[in-house]
């Protein structure tokens, strides 16, 4: 038997889940799927649980779909145990986006101050996670992909005993748009990944085993193959620079380079559509609309508008790679162990690594170029002060997490926006 527990699984996200083992059955024969989510969201679970299970029944396989809120009844004897939770829902990023962006202040999920508010969330949830794995499976592998994924990931590492790997479908998405610009299949494009989650750069591109990259980032100053992930605005940086990089970041790094143009752009789009929260939170609705058809028996169409669209490709391979030793090169959030010098061995990076039955290995890459080297350890701190500052419920090292922050203007707007984080998260924030 093959068990595998999904927490979060009333999110709109798993038809993409399910879809991903459907395909891979004949490698990875599921045998119990559980979802599970909190009272809350049991409605949704309900509505995408039943349509996960004509899913399976379409395909015609032996697999048990369970829908439930009983968490320990699911993880008893889990194998591995998934999670694409969102504490406090889209409301909650709802806040995390539009607080700062009232200060000028870039408002996102994941990176800057978005991303510090969501770990403070979402790390004493993960970590009572593995409190009940410890205890109910205390060999299964958690595969993690609640954002911060890296950040969430660094935190499990240091604060429980669970094998854990984080995954983004960032790195994938840029492999599939150098595999778009080369008319190739994705297995035929790989390429070496250096930084942290959300703040990837890829070098060593090589498509069919032929080095790429000169002539890609020339494809890329030029203006063809940006990678465009679904949740980010479509600026693109300057030829110039993207030729003096050398490296094809992933589009999150706009974020940084384009500070003041991404920034105003995400004032004026929060303006006229509504923050990226308020556009998913929509798109969740009328997602779930077609979810409740009960002529719908595949995933739709439409969950290609969010950003984590084919993100079980990355889960799904991944969690095979595992089950069947494959000795397969993935990129995944694991702890670095000498992929670079230039972070903490204990620090969660995103890097290729080689998947076997016993985790990753990460590939070691050496030093980080130095144009690239200041800003991964800049986030590297801020990071680290998020994750004690999530434990602890500590309002000095919160503080000092958000001000460190390359994109934060002045420590004044930091204070304010803590202050009004903290206000606003007081039911999802024991530990403060
Ligand atoms: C990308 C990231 C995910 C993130 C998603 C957001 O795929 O890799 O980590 O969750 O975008 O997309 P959304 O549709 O929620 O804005
Ligand atoms: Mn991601």
């Amino acid at each position: 038997t093959l068990k595998i527990v999904t927490l979060g699984g009333g999110s709109g996200y798993t038809p993409e889940l399910i879809d991903g083992f459907i395909r891979r059955y004949a490698e990875l024969p599921v045998s119990e799927f559980w979802l599970v989510d909190i009272a809350a969201g049991e409605e949704k679970l309900k509505i995408v649980g039943a349509l996960a299970q004509r899913m399976v029944k379409k395909a015609g396989l032996p697999m048990t779909v369970h829908l439930t809120t009983d968490r320990e009844a699911a993880l008893r004897n889990a194998d591995f145990v998934t999670t694409q939770l969102r504490v406090g829902q889209q409301e909650a990023r709802i806040h995390d986006e539009a607080i700062p962006l009232k200060y000028g202040v870039l408002g996102q999920e994941t990176t800057g101050a978005g991303g510090f508010m969501k770990a403070q969330r979402t790390i004493p949830v993960l970590l009572d996670l593995c409190r009940d794995m410890e205890r109910l499976c205390p060999d299964a592998w958690l595969i993690n992909f609640t954002n911060p994924a890296g950040i969430v990931t660094e935190a499990i590492e240091k604060y429980s005993s669970i094998k854990t790997l984080g995954i983004c479908s960032g790195a994938n998405s840029m492999m599939m748009d150098i595999a778009k610009v080369y008319d190739v299949g994705r297995e035929d494009v790989y390429a070496r990944v250096m930084g942290l989650n959300h703040l990837i750069f890829a070098d060593q591109i090589a498509v069919k085993g032929h080095d790429v990259t000169a002539e890609f980032i020339e494809k890329l100053a030029q203006g063809n193959g940006q990678n465009q992930l679904k949740n980010i605005p479509d600026t693109g940086l300057p030829p110039a620079f993207i030729r003096a990089l050398g490296l094809y970041p992933l589009s999150y790094l706009k974020y940084f380079y384009l500070q003041r143009e991404m920034v105003a752009h995400s004032v004026k789009d929060s303006q006229t559509h509504g923050t990226r929260g308020e556009q998913t939170r929509e798109i969740e609705r009328q997602l779930f609309e077609i979810y409740k058809n009960p002529q719908l028996e595949s995933k739709p169409k439409e969950l290609e508008s969010r950003g984590g669209a084919y993100y079980s490709d990355t889960a799904c391979s991944i969690i095979s790679a595992i089950y069947n030793n494959k000795q397969e090169i993935h990129v995944v959030n694991t702890l670095n162990r000498g992929a670079t010098p230039d972070l903490d061995e204990n620090s969660v990076v995103e890097t290729n690594a080689m998947i076997d039955r016993q985790g990753a290995h990460p590939l070691a890459y050496g030093r980080l170029p130095v144009k690239i080297r200041g800003l991964i350890q800049s986030v590297k701190a801020f990071e680290e002060l998020t994750i004690e500052a999530a434990v602890t419920g500590d309002y000095s090292t919160a503080l000092m997490a958000l001000s460190v922050h390359p994109l934060m203007p002045s420590v004044n707007i930091a204070e304010k926006i803590l202050d009004e984080y903290l206000a606003v998260n007081r039911p999802f924030l024991p530990q403060y």
